[in-house]
């Protein structure tokens, strides 16, 4: 039986050690670590950022990562990241099908394929955002991104994820929150993968501000779930490859770099249950803005105004008396990017499916589609739970722009904007004075 504890809180300073001992006690930088690990720090701010925003962590490992020989150039395959001129931002309303499952052996890592984004690593703002197809293990591989943190959210397949600072499971409903730089290797316990990738290239994803709604809510600390120290002693050619500026490097290592005897940090891998999200919404009428199921945040120098938001549709109960109860009609200056993991959006009554995504680019106009609108506006408004579903957004200040790939890829919908097309008119008496 497992009787390690979990190591919980989002934010906070964790400390882990697989070997008794390993792990120095007040201080990080022994002269003689002991049984002779290496000590090593990796930064994920600027040494001088505020505290509460500060993220760093500690290896004790068996070898540092200095020991390696010269990166070269390498396949991205659909991968890519920002400043994405490829084709011109569309101010059309986008929906993809699933895309396909690949029928070769493909990795976590090969099965990435790049939507769009925008911003760039090289500015350090936006965000990548990709889908992932996978059927394979990665095997003596490991990778890192040195251009941004990884969100993570599976949609189908359970992902075993080795990091540096231990093992995450992360099956559908769940996220892993990957930081900057951490290495790691992606397994597929149950067979074939798909789901969504938010590359962060901005500030660290936090829990935003919770105003009036108090010390709990939403997302809460405690439920984020860090790994717990476990390492890998293996003597064997091991292919190492970092995103690096939009492109992907790699060199081989003599050895696994999954050698971390005992770690403590801020600059660390999560798991959340998105299950455990403490949904807060009306229970009077009308029905706040999305903001409200806001789960992670990356803030932008603008205060209020995001680099990019996660955030979630979950299950909950509607009960606002005299409200029009889905997603309202409606444009927005944030640029909005949808998936589904599974179950039905309460917006859209058919088409956007698990494994489909949607784009809703600045002050394009979108919301319910007819089936849903005639639905809502005829129900009757007893207390009703929206079950079994759960989508997610994307949310970010600056245009999603697709890829090539992405707006030549079979599985992007042409008849998107027909779900809007035949909504009838309101019928009113003409204006006064107007012709008749
Ligand atoms: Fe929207």
């Amino acid at each position: 039986m497992d009787m390690i504890r979990p190591l919980t809180g989002f934010g906070n300073e964790h400390a882990s050690e697989a070997l008794p001992g390993a792990l120095p006690i007040g201080q990080n930088t022994p002269q003689k670590v002991a049984f002779g690990l290496y000590a090593e720090q990796i930064s994920g701010t600027a040494f001088t950022a505020p505290r509460a925003e500060n993220r760093r962590t500690w290896f004790y490992r068996l070898r540092p990562t200095a020991s390696h020989p010269p990166y070269r150039r390498t396949e991205a395959r659909s991968l890519c990241s920002g400043p994405f001129t490829e084709v011109p931002p569309s101010p059309n309303r986008l929906r993809w099908s699933p895309l396909p499952m690949p029928t070769a052996p493909t990795t976590f890592l090969e099965g990435l394929f790049t939507l769009g984004g925008n911003g760039s690593p090289a500015h350090g703002d936006g965000a990548a955002i990709h889908a992932y197809l996978a059927n394979t293990s990665m095997v003596d591989t490991a990778f890192f991104n040195a251009d941004g943190e990884l969100l993570i959210v599976p949609q189908s397949g359970t992902l075993r994820i080795v990091t540096e600072l231990g093992v995450l499971q992360v099956p559908p409903g769940h996220i892993a929150l990957i930081p900057r730089g951490l290495r790691l290797r992606v397994e597929l316990p149950d067979g074939p993968v798909r789901g969504y990738v938010c590359e962060n290239h901005g500030a660290p994803f936090r829990l935003p501000e919770l105003g009036p709604i108090g010390s709990n809510g939403l997302a809460n600390p405690r439920d984020f779930i860090a790994p717990t120290a476990s390492y890998e002693d293996v003597e064997r050619p091991t292919r190492l490859v970092q995103k690096f500026q939009g492109h992907l490097w790699e060199t081989t290592l003599d050895h696994s770099p999954f050698d971390v005897v005992a770690w403590h940090g801020s600059h660390v891998p999560y798991t959340y249950d998105l299950a455990r999200f403490n949904t807060v919404n009306t229970v009077s009428f009308d029905h706040p803005d999305p903001s409200i199921f806001t789960v992670l945040t990356s803030p932008s120098d603008t205060p209020g105004t995001a680099n990019c938001d996660f955030v979630i549709f979950p299950p909950r109960w509607m009960v606002a008396e005299h409200t029009f109860r889905p997603p309202w009609f409606h444009r927005n200056v944030m640029s909005e990017l949808m998936g589904l993991v599974h179950g039905v959006y309460d917006a859209k009554a058919d088409q956007f499916v698990p494994g489909g995504v949607s784009l809703h680019n600045c002050m394009s106009s979108h919301g319910p589609d007819r089936k849903t609108y005639e639905a809502a506006v005829a129900a009757e408004l007893a207390p009703k739970k929206i079950d079994n579903t759960l989508a997610f957004m994307f949310e970010t200040r600056w245009v999603i722009s697709p890829t090539r790939a992405a707006m030549e890829s079979p599985s992007l919908q042409s008849d998107y904007d027909t779900c809007w097309a035949d909504l009838r008119k309101a019928q009113v008496p003409a204006p006064k004075g107007s012709a008749q």
